[in-house]
């Protein structure tokens, strides 16, 4: 069987490594590794297939960043020949990034079968991009595989059907325990000069944060009195670097003696931040999973989630960027009175394993 497995992004890195390393176990499948090229940066990128061990991508589209039409469309032209070449019997994507739908409209449109990893979670906002990524892979995709009970429940309520579902659990845990000794060799907390469970980490890259000048201000004031008490280590993805010198708002970073700012970090180092941060303010999705997946407490700087049941079961509160709600949460974190979370269901290290085991049936 001839399988494409699909990746454009950071994200899509770490979901992906446990599926190649367990396809790589039978041999009658053959894959072909296609990065779309919507993530170029070394941190971004090339860090993450150097630590992760991804075998070097098969074909490299080089897309780049554009706007999301035509970066969209750019993958779609190019993804469309990488087809007709290989003549794929199953495309497999994962996330909810640009890569991921165009991928998907491609290969469904020439009857190819698509594996959605990741399938089913929903924040209800549309104004997120991966919002409609998401709505759109999971209307078209042949077969899904969501990592949580609400995800399952979403896709049955849109209609999907359950002989096209199988709940397999959270890929990022695979590669999380996988990677559980290169992490405990970080030295990242040493180097920053910071002590474990002493320090916050904070993580922010949503559009909706900071692409406005309002909310990455109010988020950046509540920064200022929590670093006050305890130090805060910011790694800076690049659209938010590029926003903060936009909107000026470097110079107030200048401002606070407690922030410790970094490059992107690799898979590693970050891992290792988090586990020995006292909590963690983000706006990712991904960091909601793994601090509920440590029991480290996670303020989550967005109105809703795609992942609910970090909230339900987990450590993860929904708080937004609001300074004073912000400053409210913090203060209860510090109190000790946060939460205590579990392990949400099949978040085990063997969701790959599913994956692989269900491909394995298809023909
Ligand atoms: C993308 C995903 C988002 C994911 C995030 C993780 C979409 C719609 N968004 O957002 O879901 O959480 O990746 O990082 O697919 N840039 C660089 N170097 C790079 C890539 C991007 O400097 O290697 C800069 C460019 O200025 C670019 C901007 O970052 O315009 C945004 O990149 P883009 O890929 O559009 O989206 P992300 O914000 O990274």
């Amino acid at each position: 069987m001839k399988v494409i497995n699909v990746v454009g992004t950071r994200p899509n890195f770490m979901k992906i490594a446990p599926i190649i390393r367990e396809m790589n176990r039978f041999p009658q499948l053959e894959q072909l590794l296609v990065h779309t090229g919507q993530h170029y940066d070394h941190q971004l990128s090339h860090s993450f297939f150097e630590e992760l061990q991804i075998p070097e991508p098969d074909i490299n589209l080089n897309i780049g960043s554009d706007t999301h039409a035509k970066q969209v469309a750019r993958i779609m032209s190019a993804f469309e020949d990488v087809c007709d070449d290989f003549q794929p019997d199953v495309i497999l994507v994962v996330g909810d990034v640009n890569s991921t739908m165009a991928c998907t409209l491609v290969a469904v449109k020439k009857g190819i079968k698509v594996i959605h990893v990741e399938a089913g979670i929903r924040s209800g906002d549309l104004s997120m991009p991966e919002e409609i990524n998401r709505l759109v892979t999971d209307s078209i995709a042949q077969y899904l595989m969501p990592p949580s009970r609400d995800a399952v429940d979403n896709l049955l309520k849109e209609g999907r059907t359950p002989e096209q579902i199988l709940m397999v659990g959270n890929v990022m845990i695979d590669t999380l325990l996988h990677s559980q000794m290169e992490i405990d060799r970080s030295d990242i907390v040493q180097k920053l000069e910071l002590s474990t469970g002493n320090y916050v980490t904070l993580t922010l890259h949503r559009p909706s944060n900071v692409d406005h000048e309002d909310k990455f201000r109010s988020i950046l004031d509540a920064l200022k009195e929590i670093q006050k008490e305890i130090p805060v280590v910011f790694p800076i993805h690049p659209r938010t670097k590029k926003m903060l010198e936009q909107f000026g708002l470097d110079k107030e970073l200048e401002q606070m003696p407690n922030l410790h700012l970094t490059n992107p970090l690799g898979y590693f180092d970050f891992g290792r931040l988090v586990r020995d941060s006292r909590f963690v303010l983000t706006d990712s999705g991904g960091i909601q999973e793994e601090t509920t997946y440590y029991g480290i407490p996670c303020i989550t700087l967005r109105e809703n989630t795609e992942r609910p049941v970090t909230i339900t079961e987990g450590t993860n509160e929904l708080v937004g960027a609001d300074r004073d709600k912000i400053l409210e949460h913090f203060r209860t974190i510090m109190s000790g009175n946060w939460k205590r979370g579990g392990i949400p269901e099949l978040w085990d290290g063997q969701s790959a394993q599913r994956i692989v085991d269900f491909i394995l049936k298809l023909n």
